[in-house]
């Protein structure tokens, strides 16, 4: 079984997927890692010399190949994965997925000093959290088997939840 992590930046996606995945016995993967090596350099520099649209491109890509590959795995995805109709798709059809379900204030206090993410380097980003939570919400709950939803939960009490849906 394949098991897909989808949510917010700063969601814990790649927190809670590396302990899920060594608590069932199946690799991890991150999907903006396996980018990352594709183009040999960061999604922040991609982004800033491609733009968006390469970047979505590629990620559809990199998406389709990984749930493609045979094997249990725990993907944890980019948060703007979910912006593709294709990529829910892939995703929905070829995995369990789980949207980890944080409020843009809770993702705000995980984030404000963070400086990988391109989205975020603006001048408000809680703002911009909150308009891109307001965009996302949707997609992800329709992308999702199931939601994870906690207000500021610990990274145990959320693999727990996860297994539990398993
Ligand atoms: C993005 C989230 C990032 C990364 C890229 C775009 C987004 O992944 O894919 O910077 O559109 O929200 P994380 O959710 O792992 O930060």
């Amino acid at each position: 079984m394949k098991i897909a992590l989808v949510g917010m930046p700063g969601g814990g996606k790649s927190t809670v997927g590396k302990q899920l995945a060594r608590q069932i016995g199946v690799p991890f993967v991150d999907s903006d890692q396996e980018i990352e090596l594709r183009v040999g350099g960061s999604v922040k520099q991609f982004f800033e010399q491609h733009g968006e649209d390469a970047f979505r491109d590629l990620e559809t890509e990199t998406i389709a190949d990984l749930i493609a590959r045979p094997g249990d795995c725990v993907l944890a995805t980019g948060g703007g994965a979910v912006l593709r109709d294709r990529n829910r798709g892939l995703l929905h059809d070829g995995a369990t997925v789980l949207y980890l379900r944080s409020t843009p204030e809770d993702l705000y206090r995980r984030l404000r000093h963070d400086t990988t993410r391109p989205l975020l380097q603006v001048k408000d980003p809680l703002a911009k959290l909150r308009e891109l939570h307001h965009l996302r919400d949707p997609l992800y709950r329709r992308c999702a088997h199931f939601v994870l939803e906690s207000a500021r939960p610990s990274v145990h009490a959320l693999v727990n939840m996860a297994l539990m849906q398993l």
